[in-house]
């Protein structure tokens, strides 16, 4: 079976380390690709059947994209691939050109292997690059074909609403991916324990990704302008032993990260400091880890306060850090002057994308 497994620009690597570790526990032969066919966001896993004895002691077939829609952290979604192909110069065709190859393309798989002909199917696509057809334009398209070739097996039914089986186009630059989403309407990445929605919250996915780039080892970690709690819930749900602190200035965000962190049922594995990082000494004397996603200012009347927020924050993380931080923020020119004048050294950077822009990773020393 291969698997598309989608994720965050610029997290590839690091979904491709988590996914070899889950199946690895299982025990299955399994090969993984980052950005297959060159498509970001995207990992290829190629993985054999998968078996368990069941209570009677029979063999029963496990189904490893359940496996990992149940434990990955950093994935969006999981899609059984039924194929994938580059169409050279989509972009630059005509709609109906483009249209057509896709429709032909659709045509000729079988895809009455991946469903039963009867249960009511919906086609979700997703496009990106420069073409002169739209997502809806392929959803369309995609579902004739998949309707017209399921009607020579049975009955076929749609059901846009409530269909028991997603099928997901994809058209990435010339790259298109058909398969069956097994993840289904709701990205992964959208945590079911979020009851409070920050304005500016940041994927549960790119908040493991930082927890991965920081390593921490079971010593003390905080993060110092913790919003809806997204990165310490993340941790404490990975049943991080070592002292974990959600530091927020505001009374509004703080009290919605506690109640994210109850829905989440680890409250009481964190403490909740309402407070100014920029002050950080007063609430902490020494942290070993510290990892947030800072505040970017994009309203413009708090733009200009940036890079004095940046330089009063990395000023008093000096006094207290012991041992690694990971920011990230769009904000590349203040955070590269505050952690360069108060002595931290760049691990790495890396861009992930969030939210429509690449945001800049930093490791801090
Ligand atoms: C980009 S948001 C963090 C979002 C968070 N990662 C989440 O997923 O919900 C930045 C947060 O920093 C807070 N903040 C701004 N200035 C602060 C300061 N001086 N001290 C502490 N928190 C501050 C903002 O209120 C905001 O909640």
């Amino acid at each position: 079976m291969r698997l598309i497994l989608t994720t965050s620009r610029g997290i590839e690597d690091l979904a491709c380390a988590e996914i070899r570790s889950l199946l690895g526990e299982l025990g299955v032969p399994f090969r993984v690709e980052e950005k297959p066919l060159g498509v970001e966001g995207r990992v290829l896993a190629e993985v054999g059947e998968a078996f368990y004895t069941d209570e009677k002691g029979r063999k029963r077939e496990l189904s490893v994209s359940t496996y990992l829609n149940e434990r990955s952290r950093l994935l969006h979604r999981v899609i059984v691939e039924i194929a994938s192909d580059r169409f050279g110069g989509i972009g630059e065709d005509e709609p109906e050109g483009a249209l057509g190859r896709i429709e032909n393309f659709v045509a000729s798989l079988p895809v009455e292997r991946f469903v039963k002909v009867s249960e009511p199917f919906a086609v979700r696509s997703f496009r990106k690059g420069e073409h002169k057809i739209t997502s809806v334009d392929v959803a369309k398209t995609v579902g004739k074909a998949i309707f017209e070739r399921l009607e020579r097996f049975g009955r076929p039914r749609v059901n846009l609403d409530h269909p028991a089986v997603i099928f997901r186009a994809e058209l990435i630059g010339e790259v298109f991916f058909l398969g069956i989403d097994t993840t289904g309407n709701s990205s992964l990445h959208k945590r079911p324990w979020r009851v409070y929605d920050h304005p500016a919250h940041l994927k549960a996915s790119i908040a493991n990704a930082l927890i991965e780039l920081a390593n921490p080892d079971g010593g003390s970690f905080i993060d110092p302008f913790c919003g809806s709690g997204t990165i310490p819930i993340e941790l404490a749900l990975r049943g991080y032993a070592g002292r974990i602190i959600c530091l927020e200035k505001f009374r509004k965000h703080l009290h919605g990260a506690k109640m994210n962190a109850l829905s989440a049922g680890v409250h009481g594995k964190i403490e909740f400091i309402l407070g100014d990082a920029t002050r950080l000494r007063e609430h902490v004397d020494r942290v070993d880890f510290a990892v947030s996603n800072l505040p970017y200012g994009l309203k413009i009347g708090r733009k200009s306060m940036i890079p004095k927020l940046y330089m009063d924050f990395f000023s008093e993380l000096a006094k207290v850090l012991e041992k690694r931080g990971v920011f990230i923020t769009t904000e590349k020119r203040a955070i590269e002057r505050a952690i360069g004048e108060n002595g931290f050294k760049i691990l790495h950077h890396r861009l992930i994308g969030h939210g429509g822009l690449m945001v800049h990773a930093y490791v801090i020393e």
